[in-house]
């Protein structure tokens, strides 16, 4: 025990010498060198003068010494030099065929761009380092940055031009990331609608796989993060590079192999209908993408990007400014499912007094309580209390949900306006359209165009005078459509195309304002589901909903697509009637419960017209979860089984950072030929911990232990009971350290 300790505490002092490692420059060799966590990162200064990537991987010992960087030979008379060279920010000129990070048109017809070192400043975990072109006056200034924890590098590009004429940015990259060859294989995300959070693996080959949302915001289609494993490594072991752009609006990340079989992987704003005008003297600055490596599988990978995020991106609200993570979320009951836009006060009250007796913390008003929206035909774009449905205002309502000790919030969808509005019959010149074109409508909507000064105003004027005057805790942030006709006649007809970064800048913008001038409240990210989901808008918003679809079955294989790329914290799960609205699917309450518990839990069901027997399994869960629910939402992941390709099975565990606690899930699909859940062998808990097991719900098989060493639980294992079989079967444990 003591051995154990003492090691321990030597592996400790090691780490955090090794993590204290300050980024360093050599003049000598002009290399580059970033170190945090288990990973080291290298870049330098070749002999023509451009920025070349070295190494990513691994820790390295402080005293390894890089060389200078060599441009790589030209390959033959076809693939330049330039071109062949990994550069961590290559300008389109010179003849190169790969990706580029930068593309520039200058008004004498120039579109040639040669980025070469002029300068660095070290800052506290990073550089910032300033390439110019090797004529023009265009600079370009990469931002690095690494977490001394993880190891996961924040890069972006502030471009400046400081000519007299006004470039036109064509292409800009956040930043280039270099693999030497080797096989690798790709995991991303796709989905649809109500279908988002798939994981997709596929080989790397020669060319490029475009992963992109032209959409105007970031999609459901896919979702802008990787993973690229090496061929040998899965969910446990193997090197695995991975990395998430901060970008909610068009991105693009374009994975490549390139001729001489190296791996570059590009991300930023999408190059398509990207057109950046910068005047002389303005600026261009790109958002950030976030890079990681793990040495232990996808698991590893996903570990330490939830650890990053939650410490580094996730907004903080006073109470816990200077704690090191968020709260967990309060466990929501929300409307919709229940009311749709049928919302009124008698209504609301009836449900809100059903959700505080089962322990709900926060109550929820989704789509329906202003303007004339009846259905989705009419009045988005008026938010003012339908007076029909709440003739005393909401004030009422949110008096009623406090004296019910919960809070209350609301749905809002600030972006857009039906045509059947106050709004948009005064201001039908304030959605995104082309003059004389048509303006085509999705669910009867339309985008305002949120780049103009006038629409930000008007948002960020009703959204804080909402707060001002009701007693709200939370927004829920609806978006409920992709952009068509994306034009914006206010500004010259070759400068429009600023609205792809304009309009996400200006969301940013109203987003941090109201947080600012209301500093308690929460906001959740919901586009139909989840179609604003990355890191860019994680920065002000608490929590996001992940999917319309709430089958709890069909919720196993997105929660754990999800998995990937997100912390649990963020992922919000309702419990919801059944059959389901989507999948007609009938399914068990415990079976919902304990799906919706892999996340942050919330009910969106009928409740009113619950039995007291799914009342009371209800509250008992619920109970049960918030006493585990930081382990759940904030510890370790394990995927011990995944529910893809039609698994029969599928399990996880999470574990809190001290090792005091873990909680167990496992789902049964459709048991087949009588075969009998397999032993879970869990991970990550203290092997000379001692750790008493009980159940959530559903049993451990008779005889086996309750009481066993972090050593039995994870090398032998746990045993489920005999008759766990059936179909969507559900059972869940919580082990604590004695
Ligand atoms: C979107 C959301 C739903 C609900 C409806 C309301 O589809 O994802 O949860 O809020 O809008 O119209």
């Amino acid at each position: 025990m003591l051995k154990t300790f003492t090691s321990a505490l030597v592996l400790l002092a090691a780490s955090l010498l090794a993590s204290a490692q300050p980024p360093s420059f050599d003049p000598a060799s002009k290399v580059f060198r970033l170190d945090g966590g288990g990973v080291s990162y290298a870049f330098g200064v070749n002999s023509r003068g451009e920025l070349q990537q070295l190494y990513w991987g691994g820790r390295l010992a402080a005293t390894d010494a890089f060389p200078q960087a060599a441009p790589m030979p030209e390959w033959a008379s076809f693939d330049a030099s330039y071109t062949n060279t990994p550069q961590e920010f290559a300008g389109w000129g010179q003849g190169l065929y790969n990706e580029p990070a930068l593309k520039v048109s200058f008004p004498d017809g120039n579109r040639d761009l040669v980025l070469h070192y002029q300068s660095h400043t070290a800052i506290a975990n990073g550089f910032e380092v300033v390439l110019k072109d090797i004529s023009r006056p265009i600079f370009v200034t990469l931002h690095y940055a690494i977490d001394a924890e993880s190891g996961i590098l924040s890069r972006s590009a502030t471009i400046q031009n400081k000519g007299t004429d006004a470039v036109t940015v064509e292409q800009a990259a956040a930043a280039a990331w270099t693999l030497p060859p080797a096989h690798y294989t790709l995991n991303y995300l796709t989905g649809r609608w109500a279908g988002e959070w798939n994981l997709t693996q596929e080989p790397i080959h020669p060319g490029a796989r475009v992963l992109e949302s032209r959409r105007g915001s970031t999609g459901h289609q896919a979702n802008p993060w990787f993973a690229i494993q090496t061929g040998d490594a899965n969910e446990d072991h193997g090197s695995v590079w991975f990395g998430a752009l901060g970008w909610s609006g068009s991105w693009r990340i374009t994975v490549e192999q390139d001729q001489l079989d190296e791996v570059r992987v590009t991300g930023g704003f999408n190059p398509f209908e990207f057109g950046y005008v910068l005047h002389s003297g303005e600026k261009l600055e790109t958002p950030i993408f976030y890079g990681g490596y793990s040495p232990d599988g996808l698991g590893g990978a996903s570990r330490l990007l939830h650890r990053y995020e939650v410490k580094n991106i996730l907004p903080r609200t006073p109470d816990t400014a200077t704690a090191a993570a968020p709260k967990p979320r309060p466990v929501i009951y929300n409307s919709w499912e229940a009311t749709e836009m049928n919302v009124n006060e008698a209504g609301q009250i009836a449900l809100a007094e059903k959700a505080a007796a089962l322990g709900i913390d926060r109550f929820v008003m989704d789509d329906g309580w202003f303007g004339k929206r009846k259905t989705d035909h009419a009045g988005l774009g008026d938010w003012y209390v339908d007076p029909d449905k709440f003739p005393h205002g909401l004030k009422p309502l949110i008096d009623k949900v406090h004296s019910l000790g919960m809070d209350f919030g609301l749905w809002v969808e600030p972006e857009m306006v039906n045509p059947d509005s106050d709004l948009y019959r005064k201001h039908p010149d304030w959605v995104l359209n082309f003059p004389g074109r048509p303006r085509t409508e999705q669910r009867t909507q339309l985008v305002l165009n949120l780049a103009r000064p006038d629409v930000r105003a008007y948002v960020l004027g009703f959204l804080d005078k909402l707060l001002n005057e009701n007693d709200i805790a939370f927004l829920k942030w609806d978006y409920n459509r992709n952009w068509s006709e994306p034009g914006w006649d206010q500004l010259p007809a070759n400068e429009q195309k600023k609205v792809y970064v304009e309009f996400t800048r200006n969301l940013y913008g109203i987003l941090a304002e109201l947080r600012q001038r209301h500093p308690k409240i929460e906001i959740e990210s919901c586009s139909g589901g989840g179609g604003r989901v990355d890191l860019g808008i994680l920065r002000y918003t608490d929590e996001v909903w992940p999917s319309d679809n709430t089958d709890s079955f069909d919720r196993l294989t997105q929660q754990d697509g999800f998995s990937y790329a997100y912390p649990t914290q963020v992922m919000l799960a309702w419990v919801t009637d059944t059959p389901n609205w989507l999948n007609k699917r009938t399914t068990s309450l415990p079976y919902r419960m304990l799906s919706s518990m892999q996340g942050s839990l919330g009910i969106g069901a009928n409740i009113v017209k619950w039995t007291d027997d799914e009342h009371a399994t209800a509250k008992r869960l619920i109970a049960a979860y918030h006493q585990v629910q930081p382990t759940i939402v904030q510890g370790d992941l394990y995927r011990l089984i995944s529910p893809r390709n039609n698994s029969e099975f599928s399990a996880t565990q999470t574990v809190n950072p001290a090792k005091t606690q873990s909680v167990v899930f496992a789902f049964i699909h459709s048991t087949q030929k009588g075969r009998g859940f397999p032993t879970l062998k869990l991970q990550g808990l203290d092997p000379a911990a001692v750790y008493a097991l009980s159940p959530i719900e559903g049993k451990a098989r008779a005889g086996s232990p309750t009481v066993a060493s972090g050593a039995w639980w994870m090398n032998h294992g746990l045993d489920l009971d005999q008759d766990f079989r059936g179909d969507f079967q559900a059972a869940a444990f919580r082990l604590d350290k004695k």
